[in-house]
């Protein structure tokens, strides 16, 4: 079988996506029977992490294990990648050792340099720069829920962080649109996250403007891991991207709010939308178990038939 990775959103096809979803749909319903599906017995998935989780780790570890396999999980605070191993060494070692990799870290480079070195698929469990998972899950939500996002209008509103850039990838592969609100000097950077074009997205100063008649709106802390120096700064900067009631109701009245958590009430999301009716967060969150497992099965096992 082809060695296959999952560093950024658009390392797959649209085809590819579809073919995941539908295998999430049958995992979770099998998952909520309780019915058992052990196709990854004596297969073992390493969790690097560099940086704090808890549903990433979660969903993998318990992911795996309902595979019928294990995970380990390597905090850098314990290994020796934390006191300066090379990557590309532990790449070597760690991947004689397992099947499949996660690794959450800062520098995307890390991880593609990872990737170069192993002999095993490796995922992108959320760097600086993407959270593909993340995006896979929301996806898989906003069909499960609404149907397909293809020529609808997803608004994102404050940093344009990991998550941001990962939706940006996503609308050129599914052909929905993102209109993207962030306060002046935090401007996505099209190229350097390898948008093919600009199509699929348009800039908005005013978030009220951004969100107007929209299918979905989202957003993400103001403060991403690792930018903890910036906090005062970004709280002043951020002010006026909070998204509130009076921004949902700009948008389509059957359009849901998506966050995928850590959230900060009162920052970057009013409780009242992140508790209120069109909020779909903890269904976004528990899909990453299901979307991640699919996503796990299909690294390591390629394509199945529908039913197995
Ligand atoms: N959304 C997400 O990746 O959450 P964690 O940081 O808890 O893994
Ligand atoms: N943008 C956030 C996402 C956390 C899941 C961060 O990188 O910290």
């Amino acid at each position: 079988m082809q060695l296959k990775h999952f560093l950024q959103f658009n390392d797959f096809s649209r085809e590819e996506f579809e073919y995941l979803f539908e295998r999430t749909r049958w995992i979770k319903q099998e998952f909520k029977q309780y019915r058992r599906y052990w196709p990854l017995m004596d297969r073992t998935l390493a969790m690097i992490f560099d940086k704090n989780s808890t549903r990433t780790r979660l969903s993998f570890e318990a992911g795996m294990s309902q595979l019928g396999g294990t995970a380990v999980y390597l905090s850098n605070r314990d290994t020796q990648l934390g006191r300066g191993e090379p990557v590309e060494d532990a790449a070597r070692v760690i991947s004689s050792m397992v099947d499949v990799v996660m690794i959450r870290t800062h520098e995307h480079d890390s991880v593609k340099r990872f990737s170069e070195n192993s002999v095993v698929p490796v995922i992108n469990g959320l760097t600086d720069e993407y959270h593909p998972c993340q995006i896979m899950s929301d996806i898989f939500t906003y069909m499960e829920l609404k149907g397909s996002l293809s020529g609808k209008t997803v608004a994102w509103i404050g940093d344009a962080n990991n998550m941001c850039s990962t939706w940006l990838q996503a609308a050129e592969i599914f052909d929905f649109r993102v209109n993207v609100s962030t306060p002046p000097g935090y401007d996505i950077k099209p190229e350097a996250i390898g948008l093919k074009g600009d199509e699929h997205f348009q800039m908005f100063s005013q978030p009220l403007d951004a969100v107007k008649n929209v299918d979905l709106v989202t957003t993400d802390v103001w403060i991403s891991m690792g930018f903890e120096k910036e906090t005062e700064q970004r709280k002043n900067d951020f002010a006026g991207f909070c998204v509130d009631a009076d921004m949902m109701a700009a948008a389509k009245s059957d359009a849901i709010f998506m966050h995928c958590l850590p959230a900060h009430r009162g920052e970057e999301v009013a409780s009242e939308v992140i508790d209120g009716p069109q909020s779909v967060v903890w269904i976004e969150a528990e899909n990453r178990l299901h979307t991640q497992k699919a996503l796990i099965e299909y690294l390591l096992l390629g394509k199945l038939t529908i039913e197995q």
